[in-house]
């Protein structure tokens, strides 16, 4: 059995923590490099380090710290890059932190493999933001959602062929990381492989009005508190549950060969979209909570439909989503359910 680790940087975070739980519960050893800048992630190591003990190394550094992350990298048989400064919000406030994270972090990470003796492969977290506000599609707007006018594309979701569009300092930096990890495949040979995420959600996920929307409505939801929708709230987007994310993780990972240079749409897919406005209504279903709405502005970039077309990963690694949105909510629900001080306390900052 192979006894290198996997190296997961920002493993401590919801993904993260979700893809170390599937290596561990393979008894499979896991490396996370994590400088627990996000409030309350080391609750997440914590519990990994109780479940699996002996097998989860740790250590507490920065991606910005090129010499931490060659060590880290050295000796691990794959990496997950999924370290970030992950709120567009946040990019706003301080671009410089987000540059220094998103995207001298992600070069330190493929130099580090480039100059390794035996690279790893490589899965890098890239985001639907890379595609901007996807302003060739001519969106009408229904009476809970915005779609494409185009039925087509309204059933199928945006492929990779849509054009980049770099927007927010976020977007900017996700953006120029994921060409660099595509270029270093190119140029160097990595086995490195892109996923532009859609939104993510399912247990351990500390949501914030900032990111990990799914998650903060339902814990407003379940405290009974109220939800600020900035925008109409029509904004679509595809969820997908953690689990079968990890799933087509994976997936990729053994056909690393066979799938590395290469960018992929990663979502829920069309069956697995929402609004905004369409979420809050399943959660007062859930819930049983009436959760009273609050209207803010639009935010800077916020796309009004984003929905992935998954068909290049399906195909590639037959793959494809088993959780929908109301078993995936459920399956949070009962996992807050468990820990009810975490959903009782105040929303975490990101940044
Ligand atoms: N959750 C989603 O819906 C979603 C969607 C698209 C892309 N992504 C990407 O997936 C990745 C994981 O997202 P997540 O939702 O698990 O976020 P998360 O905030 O839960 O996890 C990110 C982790 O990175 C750590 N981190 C931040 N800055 C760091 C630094 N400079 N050095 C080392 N560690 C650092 C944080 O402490 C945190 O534990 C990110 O790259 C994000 O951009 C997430």
């Amino acid at each position: 059995m192979e006894r290198r680790s996997v190296l997961i940087t920002g493993g401590a975070g919801f993904i993260g923590t979700n893809i170390a739980r599937r290596y561990l519960a393979e008894d499979q050893p896991v490396h996370i490099l994590d400088n627990l800048s996000r409030a309350g992630v080391e609750q997440n190591v914590a519990e990994l380090r109780q479940c699996y003990p002996g097998r989860v190394e740790f250590t507490r550094a920065d991606v910005r710290d090129r010499n931490a992350v060659e060590k880290a990298v050295r000796g691990s048989r794959f990496v997950y890059h999924l370290a970030a400064q992950v709120a567009v919000t946040t990019s706003l406030e301080d671009p410089v932190h987000d540059l220094g994270t998103n995207l001298v972090g992600t070069l330190h990470v493929l130099e580090a493999i480039r100059n390794s003796p035996e690279p790893p492969g490589l899965l890098f977290t890239s985001t639907n933001k890379v595609y901007g506000r996807l302003g060739a599609i001519t969106l009408r707007e229904k009476s809970t959602r915005h779609e494409p006018a185009d039925s087509a594309l309204a059933r199928r979701g945006a492929d990779e062929r849509q054009p980049l569009e770099f927007l927010s300092p976020y977007g900017c930096s996700k953006g120029s990381a994921d060409q660099y990890v595509l270029e270093y495949a190119r140029s160097y040979g990595l086995q490195a492989v892109v996923f532009r995420m859609s939104c993510i959600y399912g247990p351990y996920q500390l949501g914030s009005e900032d990111q990990g929307w799914v998650a903060h409505f339902l814990r407003q939801g379940l405290k009974g508190e109220p939800i600020t929708i900035y925008g109409d709230g029509k904004q679509v987007r595809d969820l997908l549950f953690v689990e079968d994310l990890v799933d087509v993780m994976r997936l990729v990972q053994k056909n690393i060969s066979l799938v590395c240079g290469e960018a992929f749409n990663v979502g829920g897919g069309p069956e697995n979209s929402s609004s905004l406005v369409e979420l809050i209504n399943r959660i007062r279903l859930l819930t049983g909570n009436p959760i009273e709405v609050q209207r803010g502005p639009e935010r800077l970039a916020d796309q009004r439909w984003f929905v992935a077309d998954t068909a290049k990963i399906r195909n590639r690694v037959s793959w494809s989503p088993k959780t929908n949105i109301s078993e995936g909510l459920r399956r949070l629900q009962s996992w807050y359910a468990e820990r009810p001080s975490l959903y009782e306390q105040p929303a975490v900052q990101v940044a």
